[in-house]
């Protein structure tokens, strides 16, 4: 049986070789059709064991790869708009049958050739988008300067292309190559991004319900336009009651905050797994002692006021806050600037929402259509996220839900204490969330958990689909057994959770 079905896959292989060598050319593959777009260029030759490094936050953790592939690129501009688009598409030699399209971070669509390797290691057909935006040489690209034509003046056109255009165009683009080179339309589709990526996948349920059978968006930057601005509140309150606060300080504050709330979900681990039963605030710990350099200092009661704009966010006008055991420094400047007036702020969060919203917030939670078209979801939040406040994702699923009771059956979100920004953080993190969405897509498993590691210690876990928690039942807290998914009414606090747990407790032992 193995044999035989090895024997197949080098056969299949060979094949595939063997087609790729004749059709990997400008002149053997068709130019995309695009409504609205003209192709400007495009190129293909075939690329032979190609070594490089390539990660995908949300979904690997990142190593050397060597693929083999065909490498199409597509240059398409929008004609009036004077913008021209770049998109990558690596065919594999061996393919597993499936299109996937690669999401970028920050404030680009798309990280090329440093995705690209990995989804080509596991046989996806792949593509990734530029967009048309200047990215610069960052990482993580937080170079906002292709959003503007000139002074005050926003590129609209570019502003679209981020907001979904360059992404759809790249889902159309990807599959018509895919299907020109192969022969074979793919037989489903995938989409994963983390961030700005995984923002990128929300709007193509929203907005392009067909796009793709699959989407993983993880850590999604909904509410961008609110979220960007209202992370300034914390600085907004430094700088107007001139208040410096030390890094140290705003990690005292952090400590302490860990302290009290570490051990709510039973288990003394470092973190805080259930945010909304942690009632402590930053003006509790006013007088505690931290250490800065080796010396003793105390948390002094004008840095609370700092800590707790960033625990609390600005409010009704602006956005929830960070949860309390995710790393701040981020969001604590390292010095007060000249007092800054409260009306511009919320002006400017005002001003935000009213214009950028519409096209950037990808918060609609109507699924109906992606839900029909038969689209499965899966996003995962890191609870200890220090870039976008989980309560963003949080809140949005709670409005998917009230409008669709059972949008469970297609779109699932997952808590994952701990965690970071897409990766980082003391706590397991998803390792399989692509496999477990395309067993979902194609086999009908429902992801009733999403496995979690952290490699480093060993620690294996079951994370929960809210609005369920993970709640500690005793034992090992290294062993996903030693955990459960529970409703957890967290208004009355660590009361109401001992009461939860003890249910638990008394079902799981019946
Ligand atoms: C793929 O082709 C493009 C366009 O010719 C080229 O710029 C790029 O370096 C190629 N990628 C690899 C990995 O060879
Ligand atoms: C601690 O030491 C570092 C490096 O010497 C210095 O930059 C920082 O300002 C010190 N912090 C405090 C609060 O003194
Ligand atoms: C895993 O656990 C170790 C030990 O507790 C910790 O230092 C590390 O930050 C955790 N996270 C990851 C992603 O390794
Ligand atoms: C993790 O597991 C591996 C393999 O079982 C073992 O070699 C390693 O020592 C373990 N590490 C820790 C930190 O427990």
């Amino acid at each position: 049986m193995v044999f035989k079905s090895s024997i197949w896959v080098a056969s299949g292989a060979l094949l595939a070789r063997a087609c790729s060598a004749l059709g990997c050319s400008p002149t053997t593959i068709d130019k995309p059709d695009i409504l609205g777009a003209t192709i400007l260029d495009l190129q293909a030759s075939e690329v032979l064991d190609n070594t490089a490094f390539s990660t995908n936050p949300g979904v690997n953790n990142g190593g050397e790869f060597t693929v083999s592939f065909c490498n199409v690129t597509v240059v398409h501009t929008h004609p009036g708009w004077n913008d021209k688009i770049t998109t990558h598409v690596w065919l594999p030699l061996d393919w597993n049958g499936r299109f996937h399209g690669l999401g970028g971070g920050g404030y680009a669509t798309g990280h090329d050739s440093l995705f690209l390797p990995y989804a080509v290691t596991r046989g996806f057909a792949a593509a990734s988008t530029d967009g048309g935006l200047d990215k610069g040489d960052a990482f993580i690209p937080n170079n906002l300067g292709w959003a503007l034509s000139s002074r005050n003046n926003v590129n609209w056109y570019l502003l679209e292309n981020y907001a979904y255009k360059a992404t759809i165009e790249m889902a159309e683009i990807g599959k018509q190559i895919t299907t020109s080179y192969y022969k074979k339309a793919p037989a489903y589709s995938y989409f994963s991004g983390c961030s700005g990526g995984g923002r990128q996948g929300l709007a193509m349920a929203q907005r392009f319900p067909d796009a793709f059978d699959g989407i993983l968006s993880v850590a999604p930057a909904i509410d961008i336009e609110t979220f960007v601005p209202a992370g300034y509140w914390a600085r907004q309150v430094m700088n107007q009651h001139q208040i410096p606060i030390s890094t140290c300080e705003a990690e005292g504050f952090v400590n302490e905050a860990v302290k009290a709330c570490d051990k709510l979900d039973g288990v003394e681990d470092g973190i805080i797994s259930l945010p909304s039963a942690c009632k402590a605030t930053a003006n509790d710990f006013v007088g505690q002692k931290y250490s800065c350099n080796g010396t003793l200092h105390t948390l002094t009661a004008s840095g609370a006021k700092v800590i707790q704009a960033v625990w609390s966010g600005s409010g009704k006008n602006g956005y929830p806050g960070l949860n309390k055991d995710a790393d701040i420094t981020f969001y604590v400047p390292k010095a007060c600037h000249s007092k800054a007036s409260t009306c511009q702020f919320f002006d400017a969060l005002r001003y935000s929402k009213a214009n950028y919203g519409g096209m950037l917030a990808t918060n609609n939670p109507d699924l109906s259509a992606f839900k029909a078209k038969g689209g499965k979801m899966v996003s995962w939040i890191g609870l200890a996220d220090e870039a976008i406040p989980p309560s963003g994702i949080l809140s949005y699923y709670q409005q998917v839900l009230s409008k669709d009771a059972n949008a469970h059956d297609f779109y699932r979100l997952f808590e994952a204490p701990g965690v970071g920004h897409c990766s980082g953080g003391l706590g397991p993190i998803p390792n399989k969330a692509l496999d477990q969405l395309i067993d979902w897509v194609e086999m009908g498993v429902v992801p009733d958990t999403l496995h979690a590691v952290n490699g480093s210690d060993n620690t294996s876990r079951d994370l929960c689909p809210y609005p369920l928690h993970q709640v500690y039942v005793g034992g090992d807290h290294k062993k996903p057994e030693s955990f459960t998914c529970a409703e957890v009414d967290s208004s009355f606090g660590s009361e109401s959770l001992l009461t939860q747990e003890l249910q638990v407790h008394g079902q799981s032992e019946l």
